[in-house]
């Protein structure tokens, strides 16, 4: 199997290693600026070829997305029309109706779609996802859940595209949309989306050496409510100089707190022992994972087995966009 890379900025290398781990061993680059496919080929002992239509006539059978965001649409049609099954870099796409076409053009052609929440990877979080499925057995470990928090807050990026809204940039579709998949992910759409605050708090930035003024929002909170009653509020920014990230559930019985940053502490507190867990604190061990192996043999699997592993990526992110749509 053959996998090309449509762009080779931030995302590019961790996607090749985590097809290098899947078993993919031909790997084709492109990027408008050929300097950085070249770079990134000799870094990593990739091919670069030298533009997309190269790459998507040179017999790549699968293509993965690393571009900023108003690029994504275009590029998936282009692989659609090559027949060229696809995964992008999250979020899909700037719009619902947009999202809702690349569904359908893509279930049309028979190909597989599938968009990178890589979040849906992490081990913790992945517990998380369990601990909420539970609750549909009498012996759910939490009880009823009621709240949850979902926090993820970076210092930026040194790419000047995030921080302006005309190029895709902000807090909600750089960083908000990972926590809006990961709570739909958990509890399905939402009933009712309230924006409470959404702010430039750092308007000045230093990019690459230069100052610039930049508008796209840097710090947003929001609050989703979903069936059954609970309250999910999201938090995100580009403005925590050291990168945060977690969640946590509440229940009548128990509370759980999740993160992708081994270094957090993970663990699931209980009033009384239910489920297979005792009462009181007990720690998650979670090991070092690989998150982009996980995120591309899924990808690589429903490509070589037929399975369906990734199909929910793509038909969720229709969702994403919805809440997205209703925060603007
Ligand atoms: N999953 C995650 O945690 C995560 C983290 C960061 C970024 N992202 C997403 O990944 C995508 C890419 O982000 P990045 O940080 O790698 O960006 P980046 O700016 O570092 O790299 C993007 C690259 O794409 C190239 N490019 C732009 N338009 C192109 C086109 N039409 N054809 C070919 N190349 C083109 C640029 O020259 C650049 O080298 C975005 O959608 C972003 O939201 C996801």
């Amino acid at each position: 199997m053959i996998i090309g890379i449509i762009g080779c900025g931030k995302q590019a290398p961790k996607h090749i290693k985590g097809f290098r781990a899947s078993g993919i061993e031909e790997i084709r680059v492109c990027d408008l600026d050929q300097e950085r496919a070249d770079m990134l080929a000799n870094a990593l002992g990739v091919t670069a070829v030298a533009d997309v239509q190269t790459l998507l006539s040179s017999g790549v059978d699968a293509v993965s997305i690393c571009t900023p965001t108003p690029t994504h649409e275009k590029l998936i049609r282009q692989c659609i029309t090559a027949n060229v099954h696809w995964m992008c870099e999250k979020p899909l796409c700037e719009d619902v109706a947009t999202a809702e076409a690349l569904l359908a053009e893509t279930n049309a052609a028979n190909l597989v779609g599938a968009v990178g929440w890589v979040y849906r990877h992490v081990p913790a979080l992945k517990q998380g996802k369990m601990l909420v499925e539970e609750q549909q057995t009498e012996d759910a470990a939490l009880g009823d859940i009621t709240s949850a928090i979902f926090r993820i807050g970076g210092r930026g990026s040194a790419m000047a595209w995030k921080h302006y809204s005309a190029q895709g940039g902000g807090a909600i579709q750089e960083m908000m949309v990972h926590m809006i998949d990961l709570a739909q992910w958990y509890f399905g759409p939402p009933e009712e989306v309230k924006l409470l605050e959404r702010e430039l708090r750092r308007p000045t930035r230093t990019i690459q050496g230069e100052t610039l003024e930049v508008d796209a929002e840097d710090w947003v909170l929001a609050s989703l409510k979903f069936k059954g009653g609970v309250s999910v509020l999201i938090q995100a920014d580009l403005t925590t100089p050291a990168f945060t990230q977690y969640i946590e559930l509440h229940g009548e019985n128990g509370s759980f707190v999740g993160s992708i940053q081994p270094e957090h502490a993970s663990f699931i507190f209980l009033n009384e022992a239910r489920s297979q867990w005792p009462a009181g604190r007990t720690a998650l061990e979670v090991q070092p994972h690989n998150l982009y192996h996980s995120q591309m043999s899924a990808f690589v699997n429903d490509i070589q087995k037929s399975t369906r592993e990734t199909a929910d990526t793509l038909k969720d992110s229709v969702e994403v966009m919805r809440t997205v749509k209703k925060l603007n």
